[in-house]
Order: structure tokens, then sequence, then C-alpha cells
């Protein structure tokens, strides 16, 4: 289903690339992976090694496990019984994993494609070894064909709707989880003197009709220095707060802290 970033016409997958029939072929990295991104020379894109060991630590924790237990319920409720799914700034795939497990334990047989634009993400979520296909890829340049998924997932990733748009069915359906407005609120408290809200975006979108929205609120208990560490890591406060604060988060051995998401739900008009 990837489409060629050249010419823009169906890659075929062999055991070691992946080739389109005008011969554009893309290696598939150690860990699987294929890097479909133009050549910029940039070098890294996206987040850097510290925040993403940080964040595959921590949800491998399985804090947020409620959230994907949520997400995974909506998809088996929009999807029939072999949905093809793309899972929209996949990181480090704790998410494509997991909600492969729970479809499977539900009898569906997902085909599930991850992108993301860093590199260092996927070679973590690659070492998952799960039966998804990966890709180095831009949101705002989606490497694939029109009309192909029938469901698209975006988890705290940044929004591309033209591009969902394109690449989903007729009728198929995007979830978009965001944080909501009080989300780790507990530990702003311990960083800022006045923490500010989270904005919570408007719900409409081009091209897409709202069918709902689902909260998903828990607390999250934590009882050892090391997770409330990589807590504050995998979030941008990390680098943004002075070194007393980060050193306060360091002394802390117990800590509880809301987490609070919404699930948006829409169907492509
Ligand atoms: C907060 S992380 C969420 C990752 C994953 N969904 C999760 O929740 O574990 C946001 C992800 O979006 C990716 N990202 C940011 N800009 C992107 C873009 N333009 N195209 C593709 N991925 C992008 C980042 O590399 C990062 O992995
Ligand atoms: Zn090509």
């Amino acid at each position: 289903m990837f489409s060629c970033p050249f010419c823009k016409q169906l890659l075929c997958e062999e055991p070691t690339r992946w080739v389109c029939p005008d011969g554009h072929s893309f290696d598939k990295a150690k860990s699987g992976y294929i890097n479909l991104l133009p050549p910029s020379g940039k070098g890294q894109h996206g987040d850097d090694r510290t925040m993403l060991a940080a964040r595959r630590d921590f949800l491998n924790s399985g804090y947020y496990a409620p959230l994907l237990e949520e997400l995974s319920r909506l998809i088996d409720g929009y999807t029939e019984d072999a949905p093809v799914l793309l899972d929209a700034g996949c990181g480090e795939c704790y998410y494509t994993e997991g909600i492969l497990a729970e479809l499977s334990l539900r009898g569906k047989r997902p085909e599930v494609y991850g992108i993301d634009i860093s590199k260092e993400a996927l070679i973590l979520g690659g070492k998952r070894r799960i039966d998804a296909r990966l890709a180095a890829a831009s949101l705002y340049k989606l490497p694939f064909p029109d009309h192909g998924f029938d469901l698209v997932y975006n988890v705290f990733a940044p929004l591309s709707a033209e591009e969902f748009c394109r690449v989903l069915k007729p009728a198929g359906v995007l979830l978009l989880t965001i944080p909501l407005q009080r989300h780790l609120w507990e530990l702003k408290e311990l960083l800022y003197a006045t923490p500010y809200e989270n904005k919570v975006a408007d719900t409409a979108l081009p091209c897409f009709e709202f069918l709902g929205r689902t909260d998903v609120r828990f607390p999250m208990h934590f009882e050892d220095s090391a997770a409330i560490e990589s807590l504050f890591k995998m979030t941008p406060y990390y680098y943004r707060t002075p070194k007393s604060a980060a050193e306060k988060i360091a002394s802390l051995d117990a800590l509880t802290v809301s987490a609070e998401f919404a699930i948006l739900a829409y169907r492509k008009i």
C-alpha cells in the first residue's frame, strides 16, 4: 500500500526492500522500517533520543494503558473484521503494538501501517517486532495512494486533516487523541508558579463529520523517582523549565498526576 515518493506508483514488498515499477527502491532498515522522506540533509527530524527513550519506558510501564484500552475499543467499534489502519505519527509504536494486540484478541485481522517523521522513533518501534509496516514520512505528505484506509488514528501528533481525508476510504473514520485542559496538571503545578491550562482545539474539521468525543481521565500514582523522571523527560516542559525545577522533580519519590485525554471521532464526508 505504500506509494513511491518519486512517481506515486505502488511499492511492492520484497524481503529486503520495497520497490516501484520504475525501479525506485527503498531498503528496509535493520529494524524493518523504510525511509520515504525526501533527501533533505537536515539531519534528525522530530523528538530527540532522551525524549523518545523516556516516552518508551513510561508507556511500556503501562501508565497510559486506560487510554490504549479506550482507543482499541473505539477502533473495534468503528471497523469490520479485517480493517486497514494507519497510525499517523506512531512514534515508537506503543499504540501500534497495543492496538494490534487488542484487536487480535477481539478476533480481528488488522493490517496496520505506521508513519512518523522520526527515524530514531521508528528504530525503537521496529524493535518491537510487530506485524506492522513502518515508514519514515511526513504527515503532510503521506506515502499512500488515495482511499486505502478504513481508519486513521493519531495520538498526540500533528493534525493533517486534508491528507487524512485523502487516504481514507469513503466514510472512513478518523480518531484524534488530544490532551485535555488539565492533563498532567500536578506536574505543571510543581514546575510553574502559574501553570496554564492546555488549549483544546475546536472540533470542526474540513472534509469530516464530527461523530463524538470520548473523555478518558484517570489518576496516575508514581511511587518511584525513575517513573516520575521518565514522565517529566517525555514532556516539552523538560526542555523549558529551569534547572531548579528539574531538581525538584528529581528529588520526588512519590507523586499523583492526572491524565486527561479526549478521543475525537470523525467520519469522512
Ligand atoms: C508526542 S509524539 C506521539 C507519538 C505516539 N503517537 C505516541 O503517543 O506514543 C508526536 C510524534 O509525532 C511525530 N511527528 C511530528 N511532526 C511530524 C510530521 N510532520 N510528520 C510525521 N510525524 C511527525 C514525532 O516524531 C513524534 O513521534
Ligand atoms: Zn517510483
